[in-house]
């Protein structure tokens, strides 16, 4: 049985924080129509394409369980059959820029009358403030959020991060939204609005950084390197390099084969209770009662020695052999995967994470599954929708118009 079975939801999103959203909600089991505008359909279809004429991985990989029917929302008749699909829905779903829902005359109010018991749920880049206008993509929202300012190097320019935090993060807070508004409707039987911003998305994901900064109040933050470096902080949080954030030293470590491979690295905890066989692994013992080293204090401004001292020992073997090495001593550790790995790792596939997609005209690719696993509702990944491929049947058997009624709608301008 799949959890959200019967649900209806409007998918009136594009580009990505949207449709991640709306395929959370498809997995689970509700049943997604997507509307797109007619001739090329949500944006994604042709971008970054990598095979003429054929939907782009971008598109393919965020639309993933979901119907898709073109409708003219400018087109008279276009509009009739978008209300008619609001009355049948529980949850509509937008990330327009900031007005434009509106000025196609489904704002909140207009909604609500076409159907009381409707959620709306909409992304935009700023909540209401002096920014509430702006058009957003990922890394506005990375920097406007925080993130950027606290990402990099020490010495260097604040940098955007390669996890879609602002699309796909914002997509994730809004479908726990979705799903609590529907909770909650069960038992007050009213819709209600559901309303994310990138940057408020962001923000929640930054929330340690925000904590580093109050505690610059009573003074230097000593889990950050620069803090054993002697380098004085500012009076905001700094960019921390790769160090670990919480009170665990850690950094990423050169391994075998460095030199020609960019991915050949491992990062590294010096957890404080494995202290001992950190030293015994990397052939350090004397470390282990030195009075300068055995106490976490003690270490913190030697800890660039410590991990250049760690590093030599694994620069004389692969990631993974220092993982197998470390793990079953409790000692913290993991090997940066590239992308070719990930999608070719045994285990992700094992468990659906990574899954081979079937698409009629583009053959086969590979796509992030479902990353929440529920032991009742397994997450099965079926292709995303060629555009307009379910006009009929949605027509026909979600709207229930008869023959001359879909043919009136097919000649007007409304799916052209
Ligand atoms: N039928 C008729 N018109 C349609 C339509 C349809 N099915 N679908 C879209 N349109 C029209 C809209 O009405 C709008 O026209 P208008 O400006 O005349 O009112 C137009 O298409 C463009 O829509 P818009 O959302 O404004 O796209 P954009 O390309 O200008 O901006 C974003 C793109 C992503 C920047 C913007 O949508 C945005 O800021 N969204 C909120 C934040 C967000 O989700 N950003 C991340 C995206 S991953």
């Amino acid at each position: 049985m799949e959890a959200l079975k019967g649900v209806n939801i409007l998918d009136f999103t594009h580009v990505q924080s949207g449709p991640t959203c709306t395929q959370l909600l498809a997995w689970f089991g509700a049943n997604v129509i997507k509307i797109e505008r007619p001739g090329g359909g949500d944006i994604t279809r042709s971008q970054l394409r990598d095979i003429e004429e054929v939907d782009s991985l971008y598109f393919t990989m965020l639309n993933h369980n979901k119907k898709s029917i073109t409708l003219n929302i400018k087109d008279k008749s276009g509009k009739e059959v978008l209300e008619d699909l609001i009355k049948k829905s529980d949850v509509f779903v937008e990330n327009f820029a900031p007005g434009t829902i509106e000025r196609m005359g489904y704002g909140w109010d207009e909604i609500q009358k076409i159907n009381p018991k409707i959620i709306l749920a909409s992304v935009k880049g700023f909540g209401p403030g002096p920014y509430e206008d702006c058009k957003v993509y990922e890394n506005i929202a990375q920097c406007a959020g925080g993130a950027a300012s606290t990402t990099g190097f020490l010495d260097g320019p604040p940098l955007v991060t390669g996890a879609q935090i602002g699309d796909s993060g914002t997509g994730l807070h809004l479908a726990l939204g979705i799903v609590t508004a529907l909770f909650q409707r069960e038992k007050s039987g009213k819709g209600q609005r559901v309303d994310v911003s990138m940057q408020d998305g962001v923000v929640n994901l930054c929330r340690v950084k925000l904590r580093d900064y109050q505690r610059l109040k009573s003074g230097p933050l000593n889990e950050y390197s620069q803090y054993g470096k002697g380098i004085p902080f500012t009076d905001t949080t700094p960019r921390s390099g790769n160090d670990s954030g919480g009170g665990q030293p850690g950094w990423i470590l050169k391994c075998k084969g460095w030199e020609n491979d960019p991915d050949a690295y491992v990062y590294f905890i010096t957890q404080a209770p494995v202290w001992d066989k950190i030293c015994r692994v990397i052939g350090k013992e004397e470390w282990i009662e030195d009075q300068g080293y055995s106490s976490p204090k003690a270490r913190l401004d030697k800890l660039e020695l410590i991990f250049n001292t760690i590093e030599e020992w694994t620069k004389t073997k692969s990631k993974y052999d220092v993982v197998s090495i470390c793990d079953p001593l409790g000692i913290p550790c993991g090997p940066i995967l590239s992308m070719k790995e990930i999608a070719n790792d045994q285990s992700l596939k094992d468990t659906g994470t990574i899954v081979e997609v079937d698409h009629p005209v583009r053959g086969k690719y590979i796509s992030v599954g479902c990353p929440i696993k529920l032991s009742d509702s397994k997450a099965e990944v079926s292709r995303s929708p060629l555009l307009g491929e379910h006009n009929d049947e949605v027509l026909r058997d979600i709207l229930n118009y008869d023959e001359d009624k879909i043919n009136k709608v097919k000649q007007s301008d409304a799916m052209k």
